[in-house]
C-alpha cells in the first residue's frame, strides 16, 4: 500500500499546472510502480485486502487486467491488441456529500442569453432541402454562432416546418415530463446493441443522490429488447436499478455513433431545467457519487466544464493518423474535416509553449462533467454542430472548437478543466464495448 501512497504524493505535488508538462514522466513512474507491485504480488502470492478510503481510488489487479487500451481496440482485431496498461490515480474527493454545498454565486460565469432554433421555416436557403436534425447551417451562420452574445443558434432538434416529418430523436411525452424535472443528471446511451447495461455501483452512491439525481440511459428499441432478454427488463416506472431507460424512436442518423452524440453533447437541451450533468460512455460503470464528482471537478476548481485528456495522444495530427490506421471513419471525410480545421487556425500541440491553452489537444470524451452555464452550453452546441457537419469522431473537433470559441471571445472566459485520464479511471470502472456475440457480463450491484 506504501507504493500506492507514493503515486498519490506524486500526483498531488504535480498539481494541475505542472502536470501539463509532466504527464509522460508521471505515467512512466506510475507504470513502473505498478509493475513492481505486480511482481511482488506474483512472488508472494498474497491475497491483498483493500480497506476503506484507498479502495475508492484503485482497482484490484484482477480488474485492471481487463483494462487495456480502452476503446481503441478495433472492432474486429486482426492481430492481438497491444497490451499497454493504464492505471487510475487517487482523486482527493471529499469524504462524504454531507457537508457539500454549491459555492455561493457559482453559476455567475460569463452571462448571455442563448436561444435554440426550433424550426427553419424562416430560412430561405433551405427551401429545397429536407429538414435535418442538425439543421442546414451556412458557413456564415456557423461563423456567427461562435460569438458568446445573445443569439439564437442551431443546436440539434431542428424540426421541419409544419407538414414535414419529424427529424428524429422522438421521446415519449411522459419521459419528456420526467426529464424536465431533473436538476442534476447522470446520463449515457446504448444505440444499436453496442453495449451491455452497466449499473452504477449502488453501494457507492449516496441516498441523497439516489433520490435527487436523475440517472437516464437512452436506448433504441432494438437495444431495449436485447437488454430485456438478458434480464434487464425495466420495471413499471422504466427503471433497471438506478438507470431510468428512455427509449428513443426515429434515430436522426444512420451512423449510431453520430446518434450517440445527441445525448452526449445536448444534455442541456434534453433536460431543460438541469443545472449540472455528468456524461458516461456505456463502457463505464459509475463507482463514485455524482455530487462528489461535481464538487471535485467543477466547484473546487471554479470550472463550468470538465473533460479528461487522452491517455497517450495530445496532438490532433496524431489522432488523425490513429483514426485512419484503425479505420475508424471514412478517410476522405476525415481529411476534409482536418484540412478545414488547419485552414482555420488549428495548430499542432506544442508542449514547450508556456501559454498552452489546454494540457492536451486530444480529449478522452467518455466522461464529461458540466455546469449548464451559457458558455458551457454554447460550447456543447458548437461541438455538436461540428460532429453534425463533419465526422462523428469528436476527438478531432474538440480542440478546434475550443480554440475558436476562445479566439472569437477574448473578453469572455470559458472555464474548462481538462483533467488527467488517470483520474477518470478512478471514478468509473472501464469495460470493453460489447463484441458481437459475447456473453453478458456478470451482474454486480
Ligand atoms: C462570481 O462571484 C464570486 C463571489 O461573489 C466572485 O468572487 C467571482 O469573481 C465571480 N465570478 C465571476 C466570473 O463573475
Ligand atoms: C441579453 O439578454 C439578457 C437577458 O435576456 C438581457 O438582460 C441583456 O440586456 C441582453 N444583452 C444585450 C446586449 O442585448
Ligand atoms: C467518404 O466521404 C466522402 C467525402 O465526405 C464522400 O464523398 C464519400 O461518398 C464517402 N465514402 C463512403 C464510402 O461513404
Amino acid at each position: 500500500m506504501g507504493l500506492y501512497k507514493n503515486n498519490t504524493e506524486l500526483s498531488r505535488r504535480g498539481g494541475r499546472k505542472l502536470s501539463r508538462f509532466s504527464n509522460n514522466g508521471l505515467l512512466f513512474w506510475v507504470f513502473s510502480l505498478a509493475v513492481l507491485c505486480f511482481i511482488s504480488f506474483a512472488v508472494f502470492g498474497l491475497g491483498m485486502h483493500f480497506h476503506g478510503k484507498l479502495e475508492r481510488g484503485m482497482l484490484p489487479w484482477r480488474e485492471l487486467q481487463e483494462d487495456y487500451i480502452g476503446h481503441d481496440v478495433p472492432d474486429r482485431p486482426t492481430k492481438k491488441p497491444r497490451r499497454q496498461r493504464f492505471f487510475p490515480c487517487e482523486v482527493a474527493f471529499r469524504d462524504s456529500i454531507d457537508f457539500l454545498i454549491e459555492p455561493k454565486d457559482f453559476l455567475n460565469f460569463t452571462q448571455f442569453s442563448l436561444g435554440y432554433m426550433g424550426t427553419e421555416k424562416e430560412a430561405s436557403h433551405i427551401d429545397a432541402h429536407e429538414p435535418k436534425f442538425g439543421g442546414h447551417q451556412t458557413l456564415e451562420e456557423r461563423e456567427q454562432s461562435f460569438f458568446a452574445v445573445n443569439q439564437t443558434i442551431r443546436c440539434g432538434f431542428v424540426r421541419g416546418a409544419e407538414g414535414f416529418p419529424s427529424t428524429g430523436f422522438d421521446l415519449k411525452e411522459e419521459d419528456k415530463r420526467y426529464m424536465s424535472t431533473c436538476r442534476v443528471v447522470v446520463s449515457s446511451c446504448i444505440f444499436g446493441n453496442s453495449d451491455f447495461l452497466r449499473r452504477p455501483t449502488s453501494k457507492l452512491i449516496s441516498e441523497y443522490s439516489k433520490k435527487n439525481v436523475c440517472f437516464v440511459m437512452f436506448v433504441d428499441e432494438e437495444t431495449l429488447s436485447t437488454l430485456s432478454t438478458e434480464g434487464s427488463t425495466p420495471d413499471d416506472g422504466g427503471f433497471v436499478g438506478l438507470w431510468k431507460l428512455v427509449v428513443v424512436k426515429n434515430l436522426p442518423y444512420t451512423d449510431m455513433r453520430k446518434t450517440g452524440k445527441v445525448p452526449k453533447f445536448l444534455t442541456h437541451r434534453l433536460f431543460p431545467s438541469s443545472r449540472y450533468s455528468i456524461w458516461l460512455d456505456s463502457k463505464l460503470r459509475l463507482t463514485t457519487d455524482p455530487l462528489l464528482i461535481i464538487d471535485h471537478f467543477l466547484w473546487q476548481t471554479g470550472s463550468e466544464y470538465a473533460i479528461s485528456n487522452h491517455y497517450t495522444r495530445h496532438c490532433v495530427w496524431e489522432e488523425v493518423l490513429q483514426n485512419k490506421r484503425l479505420n475508424k471513419y471514412n478517410h476522405t471525410a476525415i481529411d476534409e474535416q482536418f484540412s478545414f480545421y488547419q485552414s482555420d487556425g488549428l495548430t499542432k500541440f506544442d508542449p514547450s509553449d508556456p501559454n498552452l491553452p489546454l494540457p492536451s489537444y486530444v480529449p478522452e470524451g467518455s466522461f464529461i462533467v458540466r455546469a449548464h452555464t451559457p458558455m458551457s452550453n454554447l460550447f456543447s452546441c458548437l461541438w455538436f454542430n461540428e460532429v453534425d457537419r463533419f465526422t462523428s469522431r469528436d476527438q478531432l473537433s474538440f480542440t478546434y472548437t475550443f480554440l475558436k470559441l476562445k479566439r472569437m471571445n477574448p473578453d469572455k472566459p470559458f472555464h474548462l478543466n481538462m483533467f488527467k485520464d488517470c483520474e477518470r479511471r478512478s471514478l468509473v470502472k472501464l469495460f470493453h464495448h460489447r463484441e458481437p456475440s459475447s456473453p453478458p457480463p456478470p451482474r454486480i450491484s
